[in-house]
């Protein structure tokens, strides 16, 4: 895939939307849309490993998900057990490894245990890293950035003046990872949901109007084709960028 494409983003955020809408227009329980999204993940994963991706997060559990129907909840995470044994040959065949962000702590001890081992088995994957945002939002761990910072200025470590935007950055749960290049969320919405907003702010965003579980490889690639469409400036004008890439013959 990567030779049709000029531009692979390095880090590929995904806020996977409209499982429910795509269970209930076919008259199915919206649990039934999670499974069938698990194979847009799985599509998906192979699609940016292909194409060269370095880094995949995958909005698969936020904060906020805890408020629904109790049925819906388990049976997400039965779903998070079951990828996580299904899918680990695969993952390190492919050499991926996977990571959580958000508060794995919060998921039941099965979910944690079956992550945990997938996580332990992938942990030689150098071609990708695959974080699954699990009980996952942006502003609650910018909160524990900001909490861990006040207890090590109390305990002596730091001083205040030491807290900047890196700091917090770096202690972020996404704080091993590069900031996301490209955020794509299906689904027809266009919104943030409390998915990475301190790390996404020169991200670029692609909106689908597909439910997650019709988005496949295809889509990636169209996604992907509309990236290496943007000119990305970081704040500077076009001529500043343009005269950073000409070579310098100045001296
Ligand atoms: C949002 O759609 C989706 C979720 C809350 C869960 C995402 C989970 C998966 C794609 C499957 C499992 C993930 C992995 C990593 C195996 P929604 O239910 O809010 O859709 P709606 O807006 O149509 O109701």
């Amino acid at each position: 895939m990567s030779e049709l494409l000029q531009k692979i983003p390095r880090h590929v955020a995904i806020i996977m939307d409209g499982n429910g809408r795509w269970a209930v227009q076919r008259g199915l329980a919206r649990h039934r849309g999670h499974r069938e999204g698990a194979k847009s993940v799985r599509e998906v994963v192979r699609g940016c490993r292909s194409a060269g991706v370095q880094y995949l997060t995958l909005y698969a559990f936020s904060l906020a998900n805890w408020a629904r129907p109790k049925t819906e909840v388990t049976a997400l995470m039965r779903l998070l057990v079951h990828f996580a044994r299904r899918e680990v040959a695969e993952l390190r065949e492919r050499e991926i490894s996977v990571g959580v962000i958000g508060r794995p702590e919060d998921l039941p001890p099965v979910t944690r245990r079956a992550l945990q081992e997938l996580i332990e088995k992938t942990s030689s994957g150098t071609r990708m890293r695959l974080s699954l945002a699990l009980s996952y939002g942006g502003r609650n761990d910018i909160a524990r950035a900001a909490r861990e910072a006040a207890e090590q200025v109390r305990r002596g470590e730091i001083t205040p003046e030491q807290i900047d935007e890196g700091w917090i950055r770096a202690h972020l749960s996404t704080g091993d990872l590069p900031d996301p290049d490209l955020v794509i969320r299906t689904g027809g919405e266009q919104r943030f949901s409390d998915f990475l907003a301190y790390e996404s702010v020169y991200a670029e965003f692609f909106f689908s109007d597909l439910l997650w579980p019709q988005f496949n490889e295809t889509s990636l690639i169209e996604a992907f084709q509309w990236y290496g469409t943007r000119e990305r400036r970081f704040g500077k004008t076009s001529a500043q960028l343009q005269a950073e890439a000409e070579p310098s013959d100045s001296r």
